[in-house]
């Protein structure tokens, strides 16, 4: 049985009469006669059910995850490879990913086989890099390839426990007209990828080239498809290559692995966490160690300010490393809690080796920078400090304070300014300060008035 209605195509409202003006919503002229048919079926109606799965009864799969033995790289992977998992390697050409790969490989050994597929270097290639390299390649097969149809078909063969594809922009699927290295060829490429690591359990480290302006013509539109997404960058005032987890399903973010390049492929960096402070006889003025959380590991930080007359204008605040906003705000607070006049300074801090933040926990360190610099004053070489502060002028513990201070510790610090509190034994000197208007009394000399 079929009746006639008229339906609002403004507002979907729908009536069993035709007139100009829709009841609804009240637009001229929408309504639109369409069919009812009350017999028709739901479109649903026609398909079988699906089988559900009970969660709980399932086998926990415990701690299946491939792991390199490598501290650095299993870290930024989260402990490990999980099985079916993609991880999109991204990097500027020439950073060191296919360096990485092979040594990811070298490291997982004969009991995981590999394959490496290229689509950039030939084999021979490739086996002139191993040869430098750490690791035993017993379990490393090569194929130089770029149609996905056959990648696929060999992995389903050959059934590896991990597949290195390099790179994603020179891969095609053949029911794809565009060209590789096109957004749609690329996205195509991953999901094809995806789909046989969800279903075999297979590892997949897909390589993605990222240009110099930051324009990731690829690998930022895959970060959603692929589960873990590492970002490999240079460290450009020592050279350190930085391994950053930018996105991770099966760990946490923003946990670092810092290398150097070498002859014979990435090396770790000792005691990464002071990889980033430069190590003085003297403190100066206008310095200050804190202690910042990438991921999960505490590192130590070094705040640079630098405070000078205005000479010309408004007082001018520039942030490297840091926040700019922020700065301006923990200016205005001292000015207003502490009685520190910032009004004719121009303002500069520096975040010091070309580290980036934006961990609340640096405010009381750059607070002490900045009037440490327009005292003219050091503070202690082995003292360092970490707080977050309020607008009040107030100064609270950061999350991982704890965490914080121990390896301040580790590293030979001696004495910590921290808001007051209960941190157990941390081997340092605790300095408790609660309020901006303590810094000055407590940790300077008052300048003379
Ligand atoms: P590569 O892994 O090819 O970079 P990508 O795949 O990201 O384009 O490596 C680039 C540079 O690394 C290359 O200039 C050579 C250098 N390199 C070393 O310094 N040490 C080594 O052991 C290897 C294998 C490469
Ligand atoms: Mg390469």
């Amino acid at each position: 049985m079929s009746n006639l209605v008229y339906v609002c195509s403004s507002c979907q409202a729908r009536s069993p009469k035709w007139s100009g003006r829709c009841l609804s919503c009240g637009a001229w002229g929408s309504l639109r006669e369409e069919i009812e048919d009350k017999g028709k079926k739901a479109p649903w109606s026609a398909v079988a059910p699906a089988e559900t799965i009970g969660l709980a009864t399932l086998p926990t799969a415990g701690e299946a995850r491939l792991a390199t033995g490598q501290g650095e790289i299993d870290r930024v992977f989260g402990g490990g490879f999980v099985p079916g998992a993609v991880a999109l390697i991204a990097g500027e050409p020439g950073i060191g990913k296919s360096t990485l790969v092979l040594e990811i490989a070298g490291f997982l050994g004969p009991d995981h086989p590999q394959l490496y597929v290229s689509g950039e270097e030939s084999a021979r290639q490739v086996k002139d890099r191993l040869d430098r390299l750490p690791g035993d390649f017993r379990g490393l097969r090569f194929l130089a390839e770029t149609s996905i149809e056959k990648i696929i078909s060999t992995l389903a063969a050959s059934q590896p426990a991990l597949a290195i594809i390099d790179s994603v922009q020179t891969m095609a699927v053949a029911a794809v007209p565009s060209e590789p290295g096109n957004i749609v060829q690329i996205r195509a490429v991953t999901a094809e990828l995806v789909a046989i690591a969800k279903k075999t359990g297979l590892v997949v480290l897909l390589i993605g080239h990222v240009t110099k302006d930051g324009q990731a013509a690829g690998p930022k539109s895959l970060e959603h498809m692929v589960d873990t997404v590492i970002y490999l960058e240079e460290e450009k005032s020592r050279g350190f290559r930085i391994l950053r987890a930018a996105k991770n399903r099966f760990g946490s973010t923003n946990e670092i692995g810092i290398f150097t390049m070498t002859g014979r492929g990435f090396e770790a960096v000792p005691n990464p966490s002071s990889a980033f402070i430069h190590e003085r006889a003297e403190s100066q003025p206008g310095s200050v160690i804190s202690a910042i959380m990438e991921g999960t590991r505490p590192f130590l930080a070094e705040i640079q300010a630098l405070t000078t007359k205005t000479v010309f204008g408004w007082p001018q605040r520039k942030a490297a490393g840091l926040d700019v906003n922020r700065l301006q705000i923990l200016a205005a607070v001292l000015h207003k809690r502490a009685d520190i006049n910032l009004a004719n300074q121009d303002v500069i801090v520096n975040l010091a080796g070309g580290l980036k933040a934006a961990d609340p926990a640096l405010d009381l360190a750059i607070c002490l920078a900045v009037i440490s610099s327009l005292l003219n004053q050091p503070l202690g070489r082995r003292t360092m400090a970490v707080g977050e502060v309020g607008l009040g002028g107030e100064i609270r513990p950061p999350g991982k304070l704890k965490a914080r201070l121990r390896e301040a510790a580790k590293l030979g610090y001696t004495a910590a300014i921290v808001p007051a509190g209960d941190y157990g034994q941390t081997g340092l000197k605790i300095i408790a300060v609660d309020k901006l208007a303590d810094l000055v009394p407590k940790i300077f000399t008052p300048p003379s008035k």
